[in-house]
């Protein structure tokens, strides 16, 4: 069965936005942790060799997802994986099947086949509320989209929305590979993540709510948000890997807000900031939402959408993100979440 503390998992990525606050609860709870990284360097993972229990129960291993000796080595002796890692682009691509679809789908065949290898109880892979919402074919439009709705791959190819591509075809691929071989793996559907940062460096999903409150040129539709406390994110991760009924897709995506009213809600609640304009904003039609209650059945509860814009807020404000600095980039919306 799935899911004891003190036994030894692995987390790819461990150094990004939601692995690490996996990484800070595993090690919370008592689990022992392998997380793979790109880079062993001060900066990529001084904040982890830093978290509570760290010191005796965590593991850092070099490895890049296309490297499958490297992935084995770091999944060896482990009960469980959490596979994270991914590509999540926050600039423009020069080659979106090389830097982005290939790492994800490839990368995602390698950690599985390396957990087979390992002999692991189960895989919990992060794939993204982008593999269910987008355009899904036959799905009427005004009906509510649940874990049996799959995302237009090649709808998305057409519009070159490379992320998306990347994300729908690693969640299939793990899916096939689990119904193939018997290995047990589960997959969490989140929608955009907010909420503080443990890691140095802004993530593409923070830096859309630093554009929100900064504003700047990028133009956006008013598209229905789903978002996800990344706390939360991390409480869902561990409880599909603990839960033995758990079993297929999750969708993680429990608030819903239109782009127009994000802003007035962050406009309402911090007047000192620059904010996007009204006007920046273009209507669109909202298709029905999606539903979190699979995750909720488990026993997945969530804070708050107004408390998690309020941490991440704090948190920005605190860090200097949202200062101006002198001579700095103009922020711009990222390009990950402007397309369709
Ligand atoms: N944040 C969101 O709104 C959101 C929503 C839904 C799903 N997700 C999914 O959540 C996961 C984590 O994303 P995040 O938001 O935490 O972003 P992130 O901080 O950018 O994390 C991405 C992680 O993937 C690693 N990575 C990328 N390419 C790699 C490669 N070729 N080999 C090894 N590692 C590689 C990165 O390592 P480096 O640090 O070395 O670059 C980083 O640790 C991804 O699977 C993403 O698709 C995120």
């Amino acid at each position: 069965m799935p899911g004891v503390a003190g036994e030894t998992v692995c987390v790819t990525g461990a150094g990004g936005y939601i692995a690490s606050w996996l990484v800070k609860l595993l090690l919370a709870r008592g689990y022992t942790v392998h997380g793979t990284v790109r880079d062993l360097g001060e900066k990529k993972t001084g904040h982890l060799r830093s978290l509570e229990n760290a010191s005796e129960n965590l593991k850092l291993f070099k490895a890049d997802l296309l490297d499958y000796e490297a992935m084995t080595a770091a999944i060896a002796g482990c009960q469980g994986v959490f596979h994270v890692a991914s590509p999540v682009p926050s600039a423009n691509l020069t080659d979106p099947e090389v830097e982005v679809v290939r790492p994800a789908v490839v990368g995602t065949k390698n950690v599985l086949e390396a957990a087979s290898a390992a002999k692991v109880k189960r895989v919990v892979v992060v794939s993204s509320i982008v593999a269910v919402d987008i355009n899904p074919k036959g799905w009427p439009t005004d009906k509510i989209k649940d874990e049996n709705s799959w995302s237009d791959v090649e709808f998305c190819r057409n519009n070159e929305e490379w992320y998306s591509v990347s994300k729908i075809t690693a969640e299939k691929a793990a899916h096939e590979y689990a119904q193939r071989t018997g290995l047990d793996v589960v997959t969490l559907n989140p929608a955009v993540v907010f909420g503080p940062l443990l890691q140095p460096t802004v993530n593409a999903s923070s830096q859309f709510l630093i554009y929100f409150l900064k504003g700047g040129p990028d133009r956006m539709r008013d598209k229905l948000w789903h978002i996800v406390d990344v706390r939360d994110t991390a409480d869902a991760l561990l409880l599909l890997y603990e839960a033995p009924e758990a079993s297929g897709r999750h969708i993680c995506a429990p608030h819903i807000i239109t782009a127009q009213n994000l802003r007035e809600l962050l406009k309402s609640t911090y007047p000192e900031y620059p904010h996007i304009s009204k006007d920046s904003i273009d209507d669109m039609e909202h298709p029905a939402p999606m539903t979190t209650d699979k995750l909720k059945k488990l026993g997945w509860s969530c804070r708050s959408l107004e408390e998690t814009i309020a941490d991440t807020v704090e948190f920005c404000h605190q860090s200097g993100f949202l200062d101006d600095v002198e001579g700095a980039e103009p922020w711009r919306f990222p390009p990950l979440y402007n397309k369709i």
